[in-house]
């Protein structure tokens, strides 16, 4: 006869995620790689989406309702798979909720970057909230205080990858719109030293790599944090006795607060495999 403890049942619950919609997919397919037998219950806010036009308390009252639905299903771990939450909304979620590890994004990111630059001058592009917020530029300096750092907004990204626009000379003209003048900028008396490591500190920018990559040069290391993310994720289990213990196949259960159809689509280019939009359920926060 196998006992089953509470400490048993906590274990096989799934790690809870949310985004403001389909972008956070992107930190979930890291998540499945490394743990792919954890479970994952997945909630889009795609009735709000973008966060990242928002204001902070608007971002924390949202973050605030959308673990609340996750937390109401019962779930082990929370990760915010936003960075534009993850900048302003971690601290009220983590108070609000001290019995649930919550792991953010940007801090992984800001991680992977100091690791990543050998100059330490380290751009950063996001949303307007999470560039105004400056939490990747505070993140980096916890760890490398000598770094200097830049922060960009570039809301056009969003839309783009939302439409599944990710390549062509029309993207590379956006993104040198945005890019250039930090990679590229005119000489003169002041031209500044340019950046030897760029954060793609939004859920929905891995999908431009490429594109950015074209536009940027071979020279620059692309950082982007859904690998560290899994990695921290997977650090925070072992640390409170989470692994999942269950045998047989984890699941995936997603959530959209509307639009079903277009979550599942969108989503897939994100997840790069197909949501049906019979797995997808429509919640309301
Ligand atoms: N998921 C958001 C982020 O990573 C981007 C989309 C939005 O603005 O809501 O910042």
């Amino acid at each position: 006869m196998q006992i089953i403890t509470q400490a048993d049942d906590r274990r096989n619950l799934p790690i809870g995620m949310f985004d403001s919609g389909v972008g956070g997919l992107t930190v979930l397919k890291a998540l499945r790689k490394r743990m792919p037998c954890e479970s994952i219950l997945y909630l889009g806010d795609t009735a709000r989406l973008p966060y990242g036009t928002k204001s902070s308390e608007t971002i924390t009252r949202y973050a605030l309702q959308a673990t609340a639905k996750l937390v109401e299903r019962d779930i082990k771990l929370l990760v915010v798979a936003c960075n534009t939450a993850s900048s302003t909304a971690l601290e009220p979620l983590r108070k609000a909720y001290p019995g649930i590890p919550v792991i953010g994004v940007v801090e992984p990111g800001a991680q992977a970057s100091c690791r990543a630059s050998k100059d330490g001058n380290i751009a950063v592009i996001a949303t307007e909230s999470t560039i105004r917020g400056r939490a990747y530029e505070r993140a980096i300096h916890a760890i490398r205080p000598d770094a200097r750092t830049s922060g960009s907004p570039c809301p056009l990204f969003v839309p783009l990858a939302e439409e599944g626009w990710v390549e062509g000379p029309l993207i590379e003209g956006i993104i040198a719109r945005y890019l250039d003048p930090i990679f590229k900028p005119a000489s003169g008396s002041d031209t500044p030293e340019i950046p030897d490591c760029l954060v793609l500190g939004c859920t929905h920018f891995p999908l431009l790599a490429s594109a950015i990559r074209n536009v940027i040069g071979p020279d620059v290391t692309i950082v982007d944090s859904a690998a560290t993310t899994a990695e921290a994720v997977e650090a925070e289990l072992q640390k409170h006795g989470l692994r999942r213990t269950a045998e047989g196949c984890a699941d995936t259960h997603f959530m959209a607060t509307d639009d079903v159809p277009r979550f599942s689509r969108t989503g897939g280019l994100f997840l790069g495999t197909p949501i049906a939009p019979d797995d997808v359920e429509l919640v309301d926060l």
